[in-house]
């Protein structure tokens, strides 16, 4: 006869291991840990600066046009409806988590206290897709809109240095690209508050700009742009607003700030949802004015509003457009090279990646090992990739992370209901469970090629996972160390 083995079984084994969570205790404790430590130095308006530094740049300044012209025609506005409304609702998860939970690391923390260490993985591995892929293809933007700026000032960048070697151009690099990123990340070394500084700046440009347009566009809005209206139907909205949703990515990279909030709990949720909120209102009122300024099947420009304005012969307004661009653009990079560094700090911590990545500054007090990590292997890609493989992935990572951040606030809400929650998602959990399924319909209306591409990319992240986080995981180690003390003391009994 067999005899059932004593202990666990495999399976078992395998569900504790990977469900392993970090309690939200254990990740407050940690952070207070001064060695790795951040300096507390932004205050609410800083965050919701930041927040929409993150969030208004090549979206709506090149995207609403390719939507508008491809997907959804003057109903564009419908999809920056659409695609607001889901991000409206992760935000709302985003900040009860952020005010619950507030450390740095943003969803991966948060998935780490609700899912289990295989799942936080898994987030954190994605949110290299939107912070840093993301960082990518905004800095070929960049670099994109430069060039076209200083060509209308007369000087001419060589295309061979300007452009991707896989991009069929001819190009062998592109130099504006890796030198933005550089630059930025020397600032993102030297101080977090000096690089909210410039930030500041660069929001308050880029907003004056958008009011400008929407301002002194509306003068030239013929109604007969708006008809038809609906000309690809109500898939076309949806359409458009897979492409849009890249307009809103951003509002979350507040969350990465939380260690350094000088009143995390009130402002977090302030920075997130406000950015969100004054981003949604900027961009409807921005598509409004651009599909009532040109038929919608013009608008197929790399710079849509400056094509609209010199349509009417505002060449004025073409100028203060691209400065705002280029303002709007360096901002969201900044951000991007500001939250990226921050995740992998967090990943560091936990055991998860080499301590080393997230040693801090003893001057600065910054995360300098991974801000460099992150700027030097973003600066490469951004000299070598094409701007479009770099898009796509990071709108695919980017709804997966709001997918499980939505998930997660029903699983604490159920497991863990005494948790202090300063900000609540009203209606959980209906409202979560939308925001899901709609980030989930976004998801499925990308192309095949990027479920493929973002297959892959975490497929590496798994394999880097099995070879060092599994091993080296501080919550196992500190879980061993606990089963460890309790069996001395049933012993010693
Ligand atoms: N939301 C950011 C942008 O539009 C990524 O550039």
């Amino acid at each position: 006869m067999r005899r059932r083995r004593a202990g666990p079984t495999f399976r078992e084994r395998c569900a504790r291991r990977f469900f392993i969570t970090k309690g939200v205790e254990d990740v407050l404790e940690e952070a207070g840990d001064a060695t790795t430590r951040l300096r507390r130095s932004l205050n609410t308006l800083d965050i919701l600066f930041i927040g929409i530094g993150a969030i208004i740049g090549a979206g709506i300044f090149v995207l609403s046009g390719v939507a508008a012209a491809k997907h959804a025609g003057p109903a564009v506005v419908l999809s920056f409806v659409v695609a607001g409304f889901a991000c409206g609702l992760a935000a709302l998860c985003y900040a009860e988590f952020a005010s619950m939970i507030p450390v740095s690391g943003s969803a991966y923390t948060y998935s780490y206290s609700t899912l289990g260490e295989l799942v936080a993985w898994v987030i954190g591995w994605d949110l290299i897709l939107e912070y840093a892929v993301g960082a990518i293809a905004v800095s070929i933007g960049w670099s994109g809109y430069l060039v076209e700026l200083l060509g209308a000032a007369g000087v001419h960048v060589p295309a061979a240095i300007a452009g991707s070697p896989f991009a069929g151009g001819g190009a062998i690099i592109n130099l504006p690209a890796m030198m933005i990123v550089l630059l930025l990340t020397g600032l993102l070394v030297l101080g977090t508050k000096e690089s909210a500084g410039i930030n500041a700046a660069l929001v308050a440009v880029k907003v004056i700009v958008i009011v400008v347009i929407v301002v002194v566009g509306f003068s030239f809005v013929d109604p007969k742009n708006y008809e038809p209206y609906m000309p690809f139907g109500i898939g076309g909205i949806f359409g458009g607003a897979a492409i849009v949703f890249f307009a809103y990515i951003g509002f979350d990279a507040a969350s990465t700030t939380a260690e350094e909030a000088k009143n995390p709990q009130r402002d977090l949720p302030i920075g997130i949802i406000g950015s969100l909120v004054v981003s949604t209102a900027l961009y409807i009122m921005a598509a409004v004015v651009l599909t009532g300024m040109a038929p919608y099947n013009e608008l197929d420009q790399a710079a849509p509003f400056a094509y609209a304005f010199s349509k009417h012969h505002v060449t004025w307004a073409t100028a203060v457009v691209s400065a705002g661009a280029i303002a709007g653009i360096t901002s969201v990079l900044l951000v991007s090279l500001l939250a990226q560094p921050r995740i992998f700090f967090s990943l560091s911590r936990d055991g998860l990646l080499p301590k080393r990545i997230s040693r801090v500054h003893p001057r600065f007090k910054t995360p300098y090992m991974s801000t460099i990590i992150t700027g030097v292997a973003v600066a490469i890609c951004a000299g070598l990739l094409p701007i479009g493989v770099a898009a796509e992935l990071t709108n695919i990572g980017t709804l997966f992370a709001f997918l499980l951040v939505s998930v997660g606030i029903i699983v604490l809400r159920r497991k863990r209901p005494d948790l202090h929650r300063p900000f609540r998602v009203p209606l959980v959990p209906w409202l979560p469970a939308l925001g899901a399924i709609l980030c989930l319909a976004l998801m499925l209306s990308l192309p095949l090629h990027t479920w493929f591409r973002f297959m892959a990319w975490m497929g590496i992240g798994l394999i880097i996972y099995a070879n060092y986080g599994y091993h080296r995981s501080r919550i196992l180690k500190k879980r061993q160390d606990e089963a460890a003390a309790e069996a001395v003391v049933v012993n010693a009994e």
